[in-house]
């Protein structure tokens, strides 16, 4: 009944003019998929325009509570040099989720140091804000040659995977583990698959299960990011009336036990605090949210893992890598772990637990 862009918008109210989106592209359509399923959510990529990147930037830079930028930083600050030094020269540097590169600068540094010159590519969704930080980067360092690629994660490993050089990819942050618990086993595979035996994925991976610290990290100092900016995104792609005061932003941490495989996380959601409609005019769509309904955050049950050692250990095994080494802060709440192709993928474990 409905041509190539047909969207399934389950219960929520679709008026004749629906299929007037020729203009949205493809990817915004995916959202709308999203935000209309029976489990409303927003995509991981859709929270960070150039605004969201730069608020997101100040935000965790400056944070007293949410400590995952510092704590990464101060890894970085110590090992850079052992990181630069797990592949071999001429080097490419792959930064998934690149943002604004902020910690990254320190690799970026090492490597050149180690080098003397290296092509980065950092791959994120939010195109216009990496095209503007890489012309930046390659001003502040010479002998860097920056080829952004503005796309999903994995579409980016492939734009790489042919690459001849010795690729060392990172995926700081936190943000792999912002992939849903379901599927994380899975792109790690994914990933490993397009990798040669001297490439290395180096992961930021908190291990901070502290509740009390966890609810000011993930607490009302990101409603305006989270909620205020992600709803004016929302406004503009698709022509909406949808009103940030009418929808509260709340977290919460689910906790799984330390021997499990399972890592504890954050569950993040905006709550719509009435019953109300929401219309998007630019493809004729009205929403409608019950009182209390909730719109998750990103595509799995969780947000923002919180590890263990054992629970690293047994992702990579999972997922056809092995551990080459792993570095913590003195406090050991946050690690960065550098993965090496193992020889055997163990495809048969499951995708979920
Ligand atoms: C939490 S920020 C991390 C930024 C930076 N790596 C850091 O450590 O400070 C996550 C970044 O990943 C990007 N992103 C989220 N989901 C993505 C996806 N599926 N594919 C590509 N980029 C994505 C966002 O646009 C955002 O810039």
């Amino acid at each position: 009944m409905m041509n190539d862009h047909a969207i399934d918008v389950g219960d929520d109210v679709v008026s004749d003019d629906v299929m007037r989106h020729d203009d949205v592209p493809d990817e915004l359509m995916s959202v709308v998929t999203s935000l209309t399923s029976p489990r409303r959510y927003v995509p991981q990529w859709y929270v960070y325009d150039t605004r969201g990147s730069e608020l997101c930037e100040q935000l965790i830079q400056k944070s007293e509570t949410y400590k995952l930028w510092r704590h990464e930083y101060s890894i970085l600050q110590t090992y850079a040099d052992d990181i630069a030094g797990k592949v071999s020269s001429p080097a490419v540097l792959v930064d998934l989720g690149s943002g604004g590169s902020s910690k990254t600068r320190l690799v970026i540094e090492a490597m050149l140091k180690r080098h003397g010159r290296l092509t980065f590519v950092p791959v994120d969704m939010a195109k216009e804000f990496i095209l503007t930080c890489g012309r930046q980067l390659e001003t502040d360092y010479p002998g860097l040659t920056v080829e952004p690629y503005g796309g999903l994660y994995m579409d980016g490993v492939r734009h790489v995977a042919a690459r001849k050089e010795p690729k060392l990819l990172l995926f700081l942050g936190s943000s792999f583990s912002n992939v849903s618990i379901h599927d994380q086993v899975q792109m790690l595979q994914d990933i490993r698959a397009q990798l040669n035996e001297r490439d290395r994925l180096v992961l930021g991976m908190d291990m901070n299960t502290d509740r009390e610290a966890l609810s000011q990290a993930y607490g009302e100092q990101w409603a305006p990011i989270w909620r205020d900016n992600l709803i004016s995104r929302f406004n503009k792609d698709f022509n909406g009336n949808m009103d940030a005061e009418k929808f509260e932003y709340r977290c919460e941490f689910v906790e799984n036990p330390p021997s499990g495989d399972t890592p504890s996380y954050v569950v993040k959601s905006l709550t719509s605090s009435e019953k109300q409609r929401v219309r998007f005019e630019k493809i004729g769509l009205d929403i409608d949210f019950e009182d209390g309904e909730k719109i998750y955050f990103y595509e799995g049950p969780n947000t923002s893992c919180k590890w263990n050692l054992r629970q690293l250990r047994r992702l990579a095994e999972k997922s056809g890598f092995a551990v080459d080494e792993h570095w913590t802060n003195d406090v050991e709440n946050y690690c960065v772990i550098c993965l090496a192709p193992a020889n055997i993928i163990h495809a048969s474990f499951p995708r979920s637990e």
